[in-house]
């Protein structure tokens, strides 16, 4: 059951000028693995749509599939804050249908908070959501979900007119009640702006270092991902698709070469039933 660390817990961190260590996950195994390497949050990202289906963005994904990935962490984890993420089109259509899938992310799947994008124009949505009593991250800056008003995958916040919107921004979904909010691809300059303006958490994703902690795709830092250049915030501590690629060719090999199985894989008959089999197979084998 997830639980130990809770949005209180958060704000301590912050007030203790200690960083938080956020990742995503979205299956059991890597929810486990980064819970008990001490990450305090996962989200459960609707990066899911690229990193787990293979899709080109995050707008494809709905929250039967969310609801999925978010129970296979949210079963692993006994430490970290799980964060449902809200997908495209699940809260921006009404206050109902937030405060329905947002319910969903809490209820059904387990977890213990929910993020959902935009600044000014969600807040009528977060205050709903927070008024049904779930606890709701913001997410500023580059906002995958508005791919096509944004015109591509591009830093946010590079001018002072930009960035003082994005102060206006995060000051609205604080007064909305949001615990935390999350700023993605901005100068590290304008995050610090931001982030000096808010009481609650901020924190970054190639938001540079003056921030309350940080997010990375898990797939980035463990290079993880299929035909894809991680963005070049990321970095990376392992080549776990190279590992997995090497043991797949290796068992294909073996496997071809008549070296796998070996008798040590093998299950034993009982010996008082041995003769019998072969007996069998021989008489099979003549028949
Ligand atoms: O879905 C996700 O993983 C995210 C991060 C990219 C911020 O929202």
């Amino acid at each position: 059951m997830p639980g130990a660390v809770t949005v209180a817990t958060l704000a301590a961190l912050r007030a203790r000028a200690e960083k938080a260590v956020f990742v995503t996950a979205y299956d059991y195994a890597t929810a486990s693995y980064a819970d008990r390497a001490g990450a305090d949050m996962i989200l459960v990202g609707d990066s899911a749509a690229m990193t787990m289906m293979g899709l080109p963005n995050t707008l494809g994904i709905g929250m039967t599939e969310m609801l999925v990935f978010a129970r296979s962490v949210t079963r692993a984890v006994r430490r970290a804050l799980v964060i449902g993420d809200l997908p495209f089109l699940s809260y921006q259509p009404s206050d109902e249908a937030a405060v329905r899938n947002a319910g969903a992310f809490i209820g059904r799947a387990g977890c213990g908070a929910v993020k959902c994008e935009g600044g000014r124009p969600v807040v009528r949505r977060v205050r709903a959501m927070v008024g049904a009593g779930i606890a709701v991250m913001g997410h500023l800056g580059l906002t995958p979900q508005s791919l096509g008003q944004l015109g591509g995958y591009r830093i946010q916040g590079r001018s002072l007119e930009a960035a003082q919107r994005l102060v206006d921004d995060a000051l609205a979904l604080e007064d909305a009640g949001v615990f935390a909010i999350l700023i993605e691809a901005v100068p590290a300059e304008t995050a610090a702006l931001v982030r000096d303006r808010l009481s609650v958490p901020l924190y970054g994703i190639g938001a540079g270092p003056h921030v309350d902690g940080q997010l990375v795709i898990a797939h980035d830092m463990l290079g993880c991902f299929v035909g894809e250049i991680a963005p070049r915030f990321v970095k990376r501590y392992a080549e776990v698709g190279d590992a997995i690629e090497r043991a797949f060719r290796a068992y294909a090999e073996d496997v071809r070469a008549g070296r796998f199985p070996g008798p040590e894989h093998c299950y034993a008959i009982d010996p008082a039933n041995e003769a019998e089999i072969r007996h069998a197979r021989l008489e099979g084998a003549h028949s």
